[in-house]
């Protein structure tokens, strides 16, 4: 199948697979096939791959690689994390989130209050963030798990996360983060002597690595009870044979990560700048949502008065330009996002917002067309809802 070059500005839907991770993965799709459970030499080959992709996911995380579970995806290790910390003790049947989560955790959280497990939600002010002190309040002895996403996939504003960790520490909980769009963004060490983290979900296709494939981590002295049960992979912690050749890319995409840490922080981070920049100035009435200074080097969110961001996305389209929506469209209405709603935006705001995310793979050209483009959309859109 061909397709038309594209400007690919939606890295915080998935990413594309770096070729040097595809390259990695090939010969355990074709030669390298044998189950890594397996006792024989040929089943060995595989267990020592997935062994020096641990290492390597440990190595960007700075922790153990013993303390890296291997998963199907982000979603299942947010679950994973939530279900084994309320299995934990039938005393302890309280979870406190936040209203600005992936959905990973809010349907989740909300299917936990319909089988009757109470659910603090906490708000966050204009900037999406949160208050600490709240926070601080919310936690009671009868608390299971605090989750806090560390940077929000719509508006790539990061939580203090280590404030955080300490807080829910102090008072005696366990604590996870959905680290999803954080990690291969910013640098984290969870060996650090401030790192109070219990959980941390991770996922592949987050960072230039296929779909379907995640990691827990799950500090080693943290209780664990398995989410999916049968066999003993994972040293017990997650029964299912493992999707070898994706963890083998997996581990060479936090290798390629670790080493372009740097770049994202420089090059990725003007382009985002850049783009945000030019947007501001060359579009009347367009504002950022969230925080710019405590935010992902790559995302950016930004409302545009009057116009329908799923209009401006079809419009886009035609051009070849990825880029996600303030809102979504399910069953024929438009439902305005979640987070920015959470952030007090008015509906007609969160409705005429859009995230651009940017990668390594993008370029000043796709930044240039894309601002070739984009103001004569909105330009047309505000001209047409003038006249109607
Ligand atoms: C913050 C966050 N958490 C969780 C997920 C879910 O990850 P996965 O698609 O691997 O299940 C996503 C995906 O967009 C995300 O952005």
């Amino acid at each position: 199948m061909k397709r038309e070059p594209i400007i690919y500005l939606d890295n915080n839907a998935t990413t594309q697979v770096d070729p040097a991770v595809v390259e990695e993965m090939m010969p355990f799709l074709t030669e390298f096939y044998g189950n890594p459970s397996s006792a024989y030499s040929f089943g060995k080959i595989a267990e020592q791959a997935l062994e020096k992709s641990r290492e390597r996911v440990a190595m960007l995380l700075g922790c153990e690689p013993r303390e890296i579970i291997f998963t199907s995806c982000g979603t299942e290790s947010n679950n994973a994390a939530i279900t084994s910390a309320l299995s934990l003790d039938p005393d302890r049947q309280h979870i406190i989130t936040t209203r600005v989560e992936h959905s990973a955790i809010t349907k989740h959280c909300e299917a936990l209050a319909k089988r009757g497990i109470e659910v603090t939600w906490l708000g966050v002010d204009e900037r999406g963030q949160l208050d600490l002190h709240e926070l601080e309040r919310a936690i009671r002895p009868d608390t299971a798990i605090v989750s806090t996403m560390w940077a929000n996939n719509e508006t790539g504003v990061l939580f203090p996360i280590e404030e955080i960790a300490a807080i829910v520490h102090k008072k005696k909980a366990i604590f996870h983060t959905d680290a999803v769009q954080a990690v291969g963004k910013i640098p984290i060490n969870l060996a650090s002597a401030h790192s109070h983290i219990n959980f941390l979900s991770v996922s592949g296709h987050k960072l230039h690595c296929p779909k379907g494939v995640g990691v827990l981590y799950v500090n080693r002295r943290t209780r664990f009870n398995p989410y999916l049960i049968g066999g003993g992979q994972e040293h017990g912690k997650r029964a299912g044979t493992e999707n070898v050749a994706s963890i083998v890319g997996f581990g060479k995409a936090c290798k390629l990560a670790g080493e372009n840490m740097e770049h994202e922080n420089s090059f990725v981070r003007g382009l985002r700048d850049d783009f945000e920049n030019r947007v501001l100035e060359t579009i009347a009435d367009a504002q950022v949502n969230g925080d710019r200074e405590h935010r992902l080097p790559n995302t950016t969110s930004i409302a545009f008065d009057g116009i329908e961001s799923e209009a401006v996305l079809m419009l886009l389209d035609k051009a070849h330009i990825c880029c996600s929506a303030g809102s979504a469209c399910t069953t024929g209405s438009i439902h305005p996002s979640h987070v920015l709603k959470a952030m007090g935006f008015s509906t007609e705001r969160a409705r005429g917002s859009l995230r651009f995310s940017f990668s390594r793979f993008n370029t000043m050209t796709d930044v240039e067309k894309a601002l070739h483009v984009l103001p004569q959309i909105i330009a047309k859109l505000r001209q047409m809802m003038a006249v109607a």
